[in-house]
């Protein structure tokens, strides 16, 4: 009874050069293992999950990257979305599939483009909140010890006297301003939601049901026809409808039955340079190089990243994004590296 919706419909444009509309960062291999993000993910839930249970679900424009680098996935696992509408359509849209194919399933609703390192750890967490949905009527979110007060992360308050490995959380708050996040962060008593949630198809339609009711009467007109041949025309009219929101908002914010486990693996969303340039591997002055070989002088604490093998020499630079790639060559201060997303979108126009 066990599915899987790995969201594979984001643009990742902070990631700029190498991430762009055409070629998004979750279908890169964006640390230099070999393997592209999605690849790295499909492979880490196929250890639980059934490949052919394992749905993606993305734009119709990358559909063939999809079913090139996930040689497994059949046309039918690849749920397209005609136009972006955030988190909560396609979540919506995918559970109702799933749940005519199976009303018992249980699923896990994942990124494709995050970095784990322990996937051993990773199943043990993702069994235990399975576990738990098989046996409770509410929703599940994986939360993660916060370092800093991040207002691009969604907060979950628990109770800390709460001893239960799953706790019942008190408050979800999506994307809190910054004084927020920091009262957040001192008082102890929050997570960072991972984005990895994990819920009965019957109970996550019942919160859609109760709290977007719009959404879901809208995406239940079509219910006769999904998994049928008649579904494409019916979402290539109905789905554009939707309302833009993601399901943070939509439902996690509003819902009184959510717990969270505290993830017991390391985790990165790997949203900036600055949060891979974190992860990876530093030489003595603290740079971190992908694919290129250097020659450095007076060179500190940059992430230097070249599309292949190419001699990359420098003097005189710290704390540098440096990114080669074909006809396009990135200089640009770490500090500032948010504001890579309203560049490109100025340069595209
Ligand atoms: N299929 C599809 N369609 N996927 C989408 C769409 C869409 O329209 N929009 C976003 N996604 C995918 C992204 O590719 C990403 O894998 C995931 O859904 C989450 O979307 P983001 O846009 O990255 O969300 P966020 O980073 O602002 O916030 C979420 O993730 C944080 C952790 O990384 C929230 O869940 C936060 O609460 C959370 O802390
Ligand atoms: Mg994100």
């Amino acid at each position: 009874n066990y599915y899987a919706i790995l969201m594979a419909g984001g643009v990742g444009s902070r990631f700029w050069p190498v991430s762009t509309t055409e070629f998004p960062k979750q279908f890169h291999d964006m640390l230099g293992t070999g393997e592209t993000l999605i690849q790295k993910t499909f492979s880490r839930l196929s250890q639980i999950i059934p490949k052919e249970n394992i749905l993606i679900l993305t734009n119709e424009l990358y559909n063939d990257i999809v079913l090139e680098q996930l040689p497994l996935v059949k046309q039918e696992q690849i749920i397209l979305e005609p136009v972006m509408r955030n988190t909560a359509p396609c979540i919506l849209y995918a559970s109702l599939k799933i749940k005519k194919q199976n009303p018992d399933a249980i699923m896990v609703v994942a990124p494709s483009d995050h970095w784990i390192e322990d996937e051993m750890q990773f199943c043990a967490n993702l069994q235990h909140a399975f576990d738990f949905c098989e046996r409770n009527d509410d929703l599940m979110t994986l939360g993660i010890l916060p370092t800093f007060a991040n207002t691009g992360y969604g907060y979950i308050e628990f109770d800390k006297l709460d001893s239960r490995p799953i706790k019942k959380v008190k408050q979800f708050r999506e994307k809190p301003d910054y004084a927020t996040a920091r009262k957040f962060i001192q008082s102890r008593n929050y997570l960072w939601n991972a984005g990895i949630f994990v819920w009965s198809a019957k109970n996550v339609l019942e919160a859609f049901q109760e709290f977007q009711p719009v959404m879901f009467d809208h995406f239940m007109t079509g219910y006769d026809v999904y998994n049928t041949d008649k579904e494409d025309a019916f979402i290539r009219e109905n789905y554009p409808l939707a309302e833009n929101i993601s399901v943070d908002y939509a439902i996690l914010e509003k819902a009184q039955n959510v717990y969270v486990l505290p993830a017991t693996f390391d985790w990165n969303d790997l949203g900036t340079w600055g949060s891979l340039y974190d992860k990876l591997p530093k030489d003595e002055q603290e740079n971190a190089v992908i694919n290129a070989t250097v020659y450095l002088e007076n060179a500190n604490n940059n992430i230097i990243r070249t599309e292949g093998k190419k001699l990359v020499v420098i003097d005189g630079l710290t704390d540098y994004i440096i990114v080669d790639k074909d006809d396009v060559l990135l200089i640009y201060p770490k500090n500032k590296e948010q504001e890579i997303k309203s560049i490109v979108s100025k340069i595209n126009k």
